[in-house]
């Protein structure tokens, strides 16, 4: 028998497509195509969140600035992405009379290169130290230096975990931490589900073809044969859990070739689980916050009260002791 070696993304995307719920990981979501779909995502007009985050960073900054209580900051952005909201909120910040060091941390090195070009062309003054590599790695090093930090983490990216591992997520941050530091996290809020449902299922069929870049992914990377007209693209929100689901669907029963030898058996409608987002309501992330250890400082929401930027702080007297 030929062995061929399996590689830890192949290991992993057959393993979910044999669990009893089939399941990909959209962390694999974003190759060269998948990062293009996405930008197209981000400007449809469906797609309420980036408009709505902006709004607050413009309009909000100078609300946000005086709950930061110190003159001096290191700012560090977890998945800082290309920089283009984040810019208006540094500006602004500095223009208030902040003094900020900007520190973007991403996996993509050339999305925080152009990052630090956009930073140069609007704020040339601002001081900008790029990391690419692990977030909490960056933080220790970051924790040797005296500033007061604020991190961001933005994009409502804390709703793509389910909520025991987000609590677990800025938990770590909140560790890698002084007292005194601030954190500062972008989320989607609850709201009417039809609007919710509708920007996960654009009419232009984007975010269909974004979730079937998946296959055709695994289908360059893997050599296997999936036929993409043979599956479509289902989003289901429940405003009971406030959870967006989305789902890949089989239209008929078929198998799935891999170069490898692998072959997976799809039943007709089927599904394949491919990502969740998570909505919160404002108490539900002052839960998040504080099981994680930190003080809820203040949210600073758009006019449409679609999204919110809310603000915590690592105090030495936060109310659950830590
Ligand atoms: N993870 C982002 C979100 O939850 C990006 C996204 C938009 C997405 N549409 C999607 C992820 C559809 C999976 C499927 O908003």
């Amino acid at each position: 028998m030929k062995e061929l070696k399996i590689s830890p993304f192949e290991k992993e995307i057959t393993e979910g497509l044999m669990a009893p719920q089939k399941k990909l990981s959209s962390k694999y979501f974003y190759d060269e195509e998948g990062d293009r779909l996405f930008q197209e995502i981000m400007k449809l007009k469906e797609y309420y969140l980036p408009e709505a985050e902006l709004e607050i960073l413009k309009e909000k900054a100078a609300a946000i600035a005086e709950d930061l209580s110190c003159k001096s900051l290191d700012i560090l952005e977890l998945g800082a992405g290309d920089g283009s909201k984040s810019v208006f909120f540094l500006e602004n910040l500095i223009r208030l009379g902040k003094e900020v060091k900007y520190v973007p941390l991403d996996i993509s090195e050339n999305i925080l290169r152009i990052n630090k070009q956009n930073m140069a062309e609007r704020l040339p003054e601002m001081e900008i130290e790029p990391h690419t590599g692990d977030y909490f790695q960056t933080m220790k090093v970051m924790g040797d230096q005296l500033n007061t930090k604020l991190v961001m983490f933005m994009g409502s990216n804390i709703g793509n975990y389910k909520e025991a591992a987000a609590i677990e997520f800025l938990r770590l941050i909140y560790e890698n931490l002084h007292f005194g530091d601030y954190f500062m996290m972008g989320v989607d809020l609850r709201k009417n589900p039809k609007t919710i449902l509708a920007a996960y299922n654009d009419s232009k069929g984007v975010t269909k073809a974004f979730n079937l870049n998946l296959l055709k992914r695994i289908n360059r990377e893997l050599g296997a044969d999936f036929d993409l007209d043979s599956f479509d693209h289902y989003p289901f929100y429940d405003p009971v859990s406030g959870t967006t689901f989305s789902y890949l669907v089989s239209l008929k029963n078929q198998t799935v070739h891999f170069e490898s030898g692998t072959q997976i058996p799809f039943k007709k409608n089927e599904l394949i689980h491919t990502e969740v987002s998570k909505k919160y309501s404002l108490k539900e992330i002052e839960g998040l916050g504080r099981q994680a250890g930190f003080s809820f400082v203040s949210h600073h929401l758009d006019a449409r009260d679609y999204f919110s930027v809310s603000l915590f702080q690592k105090s030495s007297n936060s109310s659950n002791g830590h």
